[in-house]
């Protein structure tokens, strides 16, 4: 798959897009992941992207027309362009479904914003796709595309070992994870659950399925439909 990650920041990925699963799957080509500086479509001698909100208010507005270039400098005409994912805290939530929808396409444009906002007409005309990682304001996109880039990545064919992929199953039946233990039995007075260690693998899944169940009625009752509104996964 490639992704196409527009920013100011382009220095920011470096780590997250270097390193660990990201890293492996760009190494060995699963990935194809290019992070540009949106500055490169910006005019005038100051390279700004930005510039003040008509009808006032506080902060700058980037601009349209450097997200505009790089688009069609990257993809042409509108009917070439992969799905393109604006950041936005006014966006559809990201859940795993809608993970699962994005690791299926053969590619995907992801824009980042910064300052007080975007102009609408990129959200309107460019992006495909408006997406907000939690009802939570960060001071840019770059942390959201980390996240997206992340989870579109780990589904995609190749990229997880067998072992790795039993936990997107997991999280597929709307449950959250069971507690794991490993070795000490016995670590600071906090022993293992004895059914953990008794060997009986029919046990061990039941105890597992009732924990993961419990924890999430208790953390995550929207999951379980405990809750009006709730979205099950
Ligand atoms: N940009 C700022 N806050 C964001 C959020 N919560 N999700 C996606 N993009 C953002």
């Amino acid at each position: 798959m490639r992704i196409d990650v527009v920013t100011i920041f382009p220095d920011y990925f470096h780590g997250p897009f270097d390193v660990s699963l990201l890293g492996r799957a760009r190494r060995s080509g699963l990935l194809d992941l290019r992070v540009h500086d949106l500055r490169r479509w910006a005019t005038g001698r100051h390279r700004t992207v930005d510039d003040t909100p008509y009808g006032g208010g506080p902060g700058m507005v980037m601009a349209p027309a450097p997200f505009f270039d790089a688009t069609e400098e990257l993809y042409g005409a509108v009917a070439d362009r992969p799905r393109t994912v604006l950041l936005t805290p006014r966006g559809r939530p990201l859940r795993q479904p809608l993970v699962r929808e994005l690791a299926t396409e053969p590619g995907l444009l992801v824009l980042c914003g910064r300052y007080e906002g975007i102009d609408e007409r990129v959200h309107e005309a460019l992006a495909t796709d408006e997406v907000s990682v939690g009802d939570y304001v960060l001071s840019g996109g770059e942390a959201a595309a980390c996240v997206l880039v992340e989870a579109v990545t780990r589904l995609l064919p190749g990229v997880l070992g067998n072992a790795e992929s039993v936990v997107e199953e997991s999280f597929s039946g709307s449950r959250l994870e069971y507690p794991h233990y490993t070795r000490p039995a016995v670590y600071r007075g906090m022993a293992v659950p004895e059914v953990v260690r008794s060997g009986d693998h029919a046990r061990v899944a039941a105890w597992r399925r009732a924990r993961a169940l419990a924890i999430t009625r208790e953390r995550r009752p929207d999951l379980v439909g405990g809750e009006p509104g709730g979205e099950v996964d």
